[in-house]
């Protein structure tokens, strides 16, 4: 039977615990064929790369396997089905936002762009970090790709996010200490919270030692999750992660007071997020 976004939000209520929300265990095509149409207003997915890799957890052998054939075509299949379930899944004033490598993020943009539509393109969002490890045959690849799609470009939350300082070189400070600078038209201020937040983001990679690390080998920032729930959500918000892995989408989401929906086919991916968020994992199937 589908669910929702009511029954979503109203079993969310219910819970004192982390704002609320529901984690699945299983293949996510199938956890989403299970929801009803328009039952997240935001959903992020850092699906497998395409990358001839397999991750491996630092605690156990498990990991989950992303050798994915030589033929991409098979690939973005797998992809298309599901990101086409996630636009069925999303609210009219919902986004997605879909986290890639340089392997295959050009052909999942030609894909997305059928799937919405070019004008519901919004961003590709440049992620840079630095992490050790040095090619002397080309420039070190230091940066992942998310795009952003809006399901009705228009109607889409979204909330300008200030990060960092203006250059001061020139500006002047009022007598309130407001940042200015003088031109013909008179005095024009800077935001006090700083410039608009660009489509390159900065954000370090999670460190051997950090305190977020939960062990999964693929295991994200928060830092880069709360820009993506800041600038594309509203508090009481359903917010989705379909390969949500260790859970840092549903974290920081419950952390920032939005509903959640989750799913991952793994089982150490499962229990790191009953962890994280101290609920039940429902197997779907
Ligand atoms: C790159 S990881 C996600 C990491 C996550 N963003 C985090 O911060 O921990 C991709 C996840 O997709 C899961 N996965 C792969 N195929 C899947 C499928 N068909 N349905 C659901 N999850 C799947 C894997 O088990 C893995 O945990």
């Amino acid at each position: 039977m589908q669910k929702s976004p009511g029954e979503l939000r109203t079993k969310a209520e219910q819970s004192e615990c982390s704002a609320g929300g529901e984690l699945f265990r299983g293949d996510c095509l199938d956890v989403m064929r299970g929801l009803q149409d328009g039952a997240c207003d935001l959903i992020y997915v850092d699906p497998p790369f395409w990358s001839g890799r397999r991750r491996v957890s630092a605690k156990s052998e498990s990991g989950y396997d992303d050798r994915w054939p030589a033929d991409i075509e098979e690939y973005l299949a797998f992809l298309e089905v599901r990101l086409r379930e996630m636009h069925r899944l999303l609210s009219t004033r919902g986004s997605l936002y879909v986290h890639l490598d340089w392997r295959a993020v050009h052909y999942v943009k030609v894909m997305l762009d059928g799937v919405f539509g070019r004008d519901n393109f919004l961003n590709e969002i440049i992620w840079s970090y630095r992490t050790g490890g040095r090619s002397k045959q080309w420039f070190a690849r230091k940066h992942d790709t998310i795009l952003l799609y809006a399901r009705n470009r228009g109607s889409h939350t979204f909330h300008v996010q200030r990060d960092g300082a203006f250059r001061t070189d020139g500006l002047k400070h009022d007598d309130e200490g407001r940042l200015y600078k003088t031109t013909t038209k008179g005095r024009i201020y800077f935001h006090a919270d700083g410039p608009a937040m660009t489509d390159v983001w900065e954000v370090p990679f999670l460190s051997t030692v950090s305190l977020e690390r939960t062990g999964y080998p693929t295991q994200k920032p928060m830092a880069l999750l709360q820009r993506v729930i800041a600038a594309s959500s509203d508090k009481g918000d359903v917010v989705g992660d379909f390969f949500c892995g260790s859970g840092t989408t549903l974290t920081v989401a419950a952390d920032m007071r939005r509903r959640w929906v989750g799913c991952d086919a793994g089982e150490e991916a499962v229990a790191i997020c009953q962890r994280r968020l101290g609920v039940e994992a429902v197997v779907w199937r």
